[in-house]
C-alpha cells in the first residue's frame, strides 16, 4: 500500500484527480469504480472543474440502497448525478437498481456489467468501521454483487442524510470485496478523525475480516489518501 498525507480533504481531491487523468490519459475507455458519501465530493468538485471528458468512459458504481426509487434525493444514483454525471457525462454510467423487482437477477446483472468491464480505477471510502462498499465487518472477502443488512452503526451514521432514522433504508446492494479486488488500480481516501482507527486497522492491522478495508494489503496496487486528523493513529 502506498500512503499519501495531504494537508486537507481539498489537497486530497486534487491528489485523486491525477489518478483520474492519467488514467483517461493512458485510455478514454477506461472504467471508473466510483464511491458515494461525503469523502469523494472533493475528488469530484475537482474533476468537474477540470477539462477531463468521460463520455468515451464507463463508471461502475460500488453500492446503492435498496428500496429507495432512483429519484429520491438520498440514492446514490441521484448523488452521481448532482455530483458528478450532471456535469461529467461517461458513454455509460452503471449503478445497481435499488428497485430490482427481482434482487437475485439484479445481483447477477450487475456481476456481469463487472466481468465484462473490468475496473482500471477503483475510487474508495471508508466506514468507521472499516467497511468499503457495503461490506460490513465479517463478510466474506470472496463475496462478488450481494445484498446486504447495514449494520446499526452505519444506519446512524447515514441518518444524517434522513428525516428521520427510521427513513434509512435496511439493505443495499453492494459490489464485494472480491469484485473490488479484481479492480486494477485502487486509490481510498479517508479525511477527518473519526476515520483514523479504521485506517490504522486496514493498514496495519492484520488482514481480517473484522476489518474489510484490511483486504486492501493484499491487492498490489493501492494508494491510500489521508489528511493528517486520519492519519494520526498510524505508527
Ligand atoms: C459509498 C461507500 C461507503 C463509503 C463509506 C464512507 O459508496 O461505498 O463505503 O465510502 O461509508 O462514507 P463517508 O465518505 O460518507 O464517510
Amino acid at each position: 500500500m502506498k500512503i499519501s498525507i495531504v494537508k486537507d480533504k481539498n489537497q486530497g481531491g486534487q491528489l485523486a484527480y491525477n489518478f483520474f487523468k492519467e488514467e483517461l490519459d493512458r485510455n478514454s475507455q477506461a472504467v471508473f469504480g466510483l464511491a458515494t458519501g461525503s469523502t469523494p465530493l472533493t475528488t469530484y468538485e475537482v474533476l468537474v472543474r477540470s477539462d477531463l471528458d468521460f463520455s468515451n468512459s464507463i463508471s461502475i458504481n460500488l453500492d446503492e440502497y435498496v428500496g429507495l426509487a432512483a429519484d429520491h434525493p438520498q440514492s446514490y444514483k441521484h448523488y452521481m448525478w448532482k455530483n458528478l454525471f450532471q456535469y461529467k457525462p461517461f458513454q455509460h454510467s452503471y449503478l445497481p437498481d435499488g428497485e430490482a423487482a427481482d434482487e437475485k437477477s439484479e445481483i447477477s446483472r450487475y456481476d456481469s456489467i463487472l466481468e465484462k468491464n473490468p475496473i482500471d480505477l477503483q475510487l474508495l471510502g471508508i466506514g468507521r468501521n472499516g467497511h468499503i462498499g457495503f461490506n460490513e465487518p465479517g463478510t466474506s472477502f470472496n463475496l462478488k454483487t450481494h445484498k446486504v443488512e447495514l449494520t446499526e452503526s452505519t444506519i446512524a451514521a447515514n441518518a444524517r442524510f434522513f428525516d428521520e432514522v427510521r427513513d434509512v433504508p435496511r439493505y443495499a446492494y453492494s459490489m464485494g470485496i472480491g469484485s473490488i479486488l479484481k479492480s486494477k488500480r485502487i486509490i481510498l481516501e479517508a479525511f477527518g478523525a473519526s476515520k483514523a482507527q479504521a485506517v490504522k486497522d486496514m493498514i496495519e492491522g492484520p488482514v481480517s475480516q473484522q476489518c474489510p478495508a484490511s483486504a486492501l494489503q493484499t491487492h498490489s496496487d493501492v494508494t491510500v489518501i489521508l489528511d493528517e486528523a486520519a492519519a494520526q493513529k498510524l505508527n
